[in-house]
C-alpha cells in the first residue's frame, strides 16, 4: 500500500481517477493537518505571531479581506465569522477589485490576501496595496514557498498538502477553517467569547469527522449522481442559499460552471424573488440549501412560487426530522447530509456541490482536472486588464464542447427517479489522462505554475 504525505492510501497517480475527486475525498485528512498546526494545549489556538500578536491585534479596527477565485468564497466565509466573533467590521473584496476605488485601508486594517498558490497575480498586487496603505498584512496560504509568504508580515498555512486539480476543493474547505480560528483569534484578542470559547473551539475541531462522514454517507454520492444524471440535458440553474451558507452557493456555481460547464448561478434565496424569478420554470431546476427550520419557514413561498412555474427543485438538507417537511415533500429530490453544528454547516454543505461537479462533468465527457476555464498568470490581473483582453483568445486552451441535450429531448431524463438505479461512482468517462502532469496545461516557472508544483508543505 502507498501514502501519501497526507496519510491518503493509494494517493493519485497518471492513469488513476481524476485528482479532482480525489482531492473532494482528501478534504477531511487536509482539514485534520490543517488544524492540527493551530491547535494547543487546554483549547489554546496557536496564532500568536506577528501580525496577530495581542499588541498589534488591539490596534486593528477593521479586516480587509481579498482572494480570487473559490479563495475568494472562503473569504466571505470570513466576514461573517470574524463580525460575529470579534465584532470587527469586515470588508471582503475580489482582489482584481482591489485598487479600483477609494478604499478604507490604512494602518488600523489587517489586510488577509487568501491563496492556495499564493501566487495569483491580483491577490498579490491586492496585498502590496494594502502594505503600501500601511495595513498589518497576513497570507493564508497553501504554498508555503510562494511569492505571498514573502510578502506578508504573516503566513497562516493551509495543510492541504499538493494541488492537482485545477479546479479548489481541499484548499477550499482548509482557508474556510483556517478564516474561522483567525475569527477566533481575533475575538480572543478583544476578551469576547469567554464563555463560549470551549465550545466554538471544540465545535471547529469536529469539522475533519464532519466532512468525512459526510462523504462517507452512503445516501449522499447515488443522490448526487442522480442528480447529475437529471442536470446533464440543462443548460442553467441556480442555487439559492441564505446567510452563512451564501459563500457555499457561489461556490457550488462556480465549480458547476468551471468542471461541468453548465451555466450556474449562486443567488441570495431572499432576492430571488426580486427579478431573477422570471427565469425559473421547467428547463431550470433550481437548488436550494435548508437547514433550520426558520430557513424552511422563509423558502416556502418561494418553493410555492417555483412549483407553480414548474420548475424542478433539488433541496440540500439535513437529516433528522424537522418541524416543517412541507418545502422537502415540494422537492424533487434531496441530497441529504449528516446533522452538524449549524457554525459547521457551511463547510459540510458545500460538499454535495462538489460532488456534483465531478459527476456531472464526467457525465459530460469533460476533463474535470483541466477545465480551461482559468486565464494563465501571466495575462489576469495586475491591472492589465487591457493586455488580458487582447491576449484572452489565444490563451484559453479549446475543450471540445460538451453534449448537451434540450430539456425533453430524446434520452434526456426531465424528472429524477426516486429510488433509482444509482451508477458505479466510477462511470462515466475516465478524464485522468493528463493525471501525471501537476498544473497542467504547459505551465513553467515558479509565478507560472499556478497550482501543486511542489511549492505546498507535503507531511512525514
Ligand atoms: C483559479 C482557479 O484560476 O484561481 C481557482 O481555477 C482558484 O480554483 C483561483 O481558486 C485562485 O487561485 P489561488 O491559488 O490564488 O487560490
Amino acid at each position: 500500500m502507498v501514502m501519501d504525505g497526507l496519510g491518503n492510501m493509494n494517493p493519485p497517480k497518471n492513469g488513476d481517477r481524476p485528482y479532482f475527486i480525489k482531492e473532494i475525498n482528501e478534504q477531511p485528512n487536509a482539514l485534520a493537518y490543517t488544524l492540527a498546526q493551530f491547535m494547543g494545549q487546554n483549547f489554546q489556538l496557536k496564532m500568536n505571531r506577528p501580525p496577530l500578536d495581542d499588541q498589534t491585534l488591539k490596534s486593528i479596527q477593521k479586516t480587509y479581506i481579498t482572494a480570487c477565485g473559490t479563495s475568494y468564497h472562503a473569504a466571505m466565509t470570513a466576514r461573517y465569522l470574524i463580525e460575529e466573533f470579534a465584532q470587527i467590521p469586515t470588508v471582503v473584496e475580489p482582489a482584481s477589485e482591489c485598487g479600483r476605488h477609494h478604499s478604507l485601508v490604512d494602518e488600523t486594517t489587517l489586510a488577509v490576501a487568501v491563496s492556495q498558490s499564493g501566487r495569483s497575480p491580483d491577490t498579490l498586487a491586492a496585498l502590496d496595496l494594502a502594505r503600501r496603505r500601511g495595513a498589518h498584512t497576513l497570507a493564508v496560504v497553501n504554498e508555503a514557498d510562494s511569492p505571498l509568504t514573502e510578502a506578508a508580515m504573516g503566513t497562516l498555512l493551509t495543510l492541504a498538502g499538493k494541488v492537482h486539480s485545477k479546479a479548489s476543493t481541499k484548499a477550499f474547505t482548509s482557508q474556510s477553517l483556517v478564516l474561522a480560528l483567525l475569527g477566533l483569534r481575533l475575538a480572543q484578542s478583544r476578551n469576547l467569547l469567554r464563555k463560549e470559547w470551549r465550545q466554538e473551539i471544540e465545535s471547529f475541531s469536529r469539522v475533519p469527522e464532519m466532512i468525512r462522514e459526510a462523504l462517507m454517507k452512503k445516501d449522499l454520492e447515488p443522490k448526487v449522481i442522480e442528480v447529475a444524471k437529471f442536470l446533464n440535458p440543462y443548460f442553467q440553474t441556480f442555487i439559492l442559499a441564505r446567510g452563512h451558507l451564501l459563500p457555499m452557493a457561489l461556490e457550488g456555481a462556480l465549480k458547476l460552471k468551471e468542471v461541468a460547464k453548465i451555466h450556474a448561478e449562486g443567488y441570495p434565496a431572499g432576492e430571488f424573488g426580486h427579478g431573477p424569478l422570471a427565469m425559473a420554470g421547467p428547463d431550470t431546476p433550481i437548488i436550494m440549501f435548508s437547514f433550520s427550520d426558520e430557513e424552511e419557514a422563509n423558502s416556502l413561498s418561494l418553493a410555492f412560487e417555483l412549483k407553480a412555474r414548474n420548475a424542478p427543485l433539488i433541496l440540500i438538507t439535513e437529516d433528522g426530522p424537522k418541524k416543517d417537511q412541507a418545502l422537502a415533500s415540494m422537492a424533487d429530490t434531496c441530497l441529504p447530509l449528516p446533522q452538524v453544528p449549524s457554525r459547521l454547516r457551511p463547510m459540510v454543505a458545500v460538499i454535495p456541490l462538489q460532488l456534483l461537479a465531478f459527476h456531472l462533468g464526467q457525465a459530460r465527457g469533460l476533463d474535470v482536472d483541466h477545465p480551461g476555464g482559468t486565464l494563465q498568470p501571466e495575462i489576469r490581473g495586475l491591472g492589465s486588464e487591457d493586455t488580458a483582453k487582447s491576449q484572452i483568445g489565444p490563451q484559453i486552451k479549446s475543450q471540445p464542447a460538451p453534449q448537451i441535450l434540450a430539456p425533453g429531448a430524446p434520452g434526456s431524463p426531465v424528472s429524477v427517479q426516486a429510488g433509482s438505479q444509482s451508477g458505479p461512482l466510477d462511470s462515466g468517462p475516465d478524464q485522468a489522462g493528463n493525471g501525471g502532469q501537476a498544473g497542467g496545461q504547459g505551465k513553467a516557472g515558479a509565478r507560472s505554475g499556478k497550482k501543486g508544483n511542489g511549492g505546498a508543505p507535503d507531511h512525514p
